[in-house]
């Protein structure tokens, strides 16, 4: 089956995960994706959190599936010329070094776009360019606390709060990713290439819109009626954190239920959508909520919606969070079990789509991973395994017309 990027030669400048992610996203949907890695040792994360020794960790194997691996160091002039002629036939180049750093090594984007003015250049950084900190480095929590994640996450009575989701690696990785395909449709109109810059910052900040429209809402008004902190608690003038509180008009919370004192797990995600309230008063047996004043409306609901919680772990008390879901997903309401990772990673359902994948591995055995969230009519993204470091240098080099000679030469300056 042809995949739409196929043709589309990447060059792979990136580590860790912010990088990663994004070029790991293309090579599933057919580019060819050269990871360049320093001789020796390579993406970082080859040997972060080890669980096998040496053998790739699962950090880099799950970030960088669907790659060819290039050992290359881009600071001897040997390498530099090989660099030069990859990026002369290739259409992206994406990095996610520090400030600077590609620029020290003498690749400047003018220089990039003198070498190939077709070419894509795209770039993560912390922060955007010409931002009051764009000198610093960072990693994901640090995104995560300037980009408004964390002073909006987590309880009012406990500290800012890191979620464990990658808002900044990977959701940073999926804006480049989009901001490649839409420079690739720009070239194809202009036949120029043009730079692509994503911030950490930003990527998590888009992610925080709703939390934005909090805060004019609070500057106006002096409270938000869907926090826990309305109408009995205090405001001030920056937005709060609400704890598992749900946004907009369908509150909902982290439920108790059967086994919670126990299981740290055992918990639903109950949300009250507004015109679901006479078929949750129904699923509930409180028949008697659905024409009550006090429970009738959403606003009436708000002064006491944690009593309206506890009366629903009542009912959930002598029911397992799936037999609840099972139950109230008759009823139509929005809700889930609370799942774990374990849970996650044997549930068929994900195992059918594709989206948790067992690839084989050269010298794991098996790994899993996260396949492709996205689906298509047309394409099914299949997941190979990560390449060793260096797996693909020969292979490389050949395809821009060094001899065996030569790449033994370049073997001897230690340049691949
Ligand atoms: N050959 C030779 N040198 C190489 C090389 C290669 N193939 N690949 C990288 N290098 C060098 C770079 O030239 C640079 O050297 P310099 O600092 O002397 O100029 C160095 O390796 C890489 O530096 P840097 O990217 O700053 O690494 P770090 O480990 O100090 O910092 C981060 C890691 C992630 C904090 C930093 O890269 C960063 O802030 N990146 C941008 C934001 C980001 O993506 N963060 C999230 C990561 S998940």
């Amino acid at each position: 089956m042809t995949k739409p990027l196929e043709g589309i030669r990447i060059i792979d400048f990136t580590h860790v995960q912010a990088g990663p992610a994004c070029t790991q996203l293309l090579a599933w949907f057919g580019a060819d994706v050269i990871k360049v890695e320093r001789p020796g040792s390579g993406d970082v994360t080859r040997n972060q959190l080890r669980d096998i020794p040496d053998a790739d960790a699962l950090y880099f194997t799950m970030l960088n599936s669907n790659k060819k691996s290039l050992t290359l160091d881009t600071k001897k002039p040997e390498g530099k010329e090989v660099l030069e002629k990859l990026i002369r036939e290739s259409d992206v180049l994406v990095e996610n070094f520090g400030p600077g750093a590609l620029d020290r090594m003498g690749f400047s984007w003018e220089r990039l776009n003198e070498l190939n003015p077709k070419m894509i250049v795209a770039s993560v950084k912390g922060f955007s360019d010409g931002h009051h900190y764009d000198d610093l480095k960072v990693y994901e929590n640090v995104a995560q606390c300037a980009g408004g994640a964390a002073s909006t996450t987590g309880f009012w009575d406990g500290p800012p709060t890191i979620s464990a989701a990658a808002l900044g690696d990977s959701n940073t990785g999926m804006h480049l990713a989009i901001g490649i395909l839409t420079a690739l449709l720009g070239r194809d109109k202009t036949g120029k290439g043009q730079k692509v810059a994503v911030s950490m910052q930003d990527s998590v900040l888009n992610l925080c819109r709703v939390k934005l429209r909090d805060q004019q809402r609070l500057e106006r008004v002096g409270y938000l009626e869907e926090y826990p902190q309305y109408p009995h608690g205090e405001f001030s003038d920056v937005v709060p954190r609400g704890g598992n509180a749900g946004g907009g008009g369908q509150p909902g919370w982290v439920l108790k239920c059967k086994g919670w004192e126990t299981d740290p797990n055992a918990y639903i995600y109950f949300t009250i959508q507004g015109h679901a309230w006479e078929p949750i008063c129904k699923a509930l047996g409180k028949t008697e909520w659905i024409d009550d004043p006090a429970y009738k409306t959403a606003e009436a609901r708000q002064p006491h919606i944690f009593e309206i919680f506890k009366t629903i772990e009542g009912w959930l008390a002598d029911k397992t969070k799936f037999e609840a879901v099972d139950i109230l997903r008759k009823f139509d309401i929005p809700c889930a079990p609370v799942l774990t990772m374990k849970e996650l990673a044997n549930d068929p359902s994900l195992r059918a789509s594709g989206t948790i994948v067992e690839v084989p591995h050269k010298k794991r055995g098996s790994y899993l991973t996260v396949g492709s969230p996205i689906k298509f009519s047309d394409m099914k993204p299949e997941v190979t395994a990560s390449p060793l470091l260096g797996e693909h240098t020969e292979e490389v080099l050949m395809g821009l017309g060094y001899s065996q000679q030569d790449i033994f030469n370049l073997r001897e300056v230690k340049a691949v």
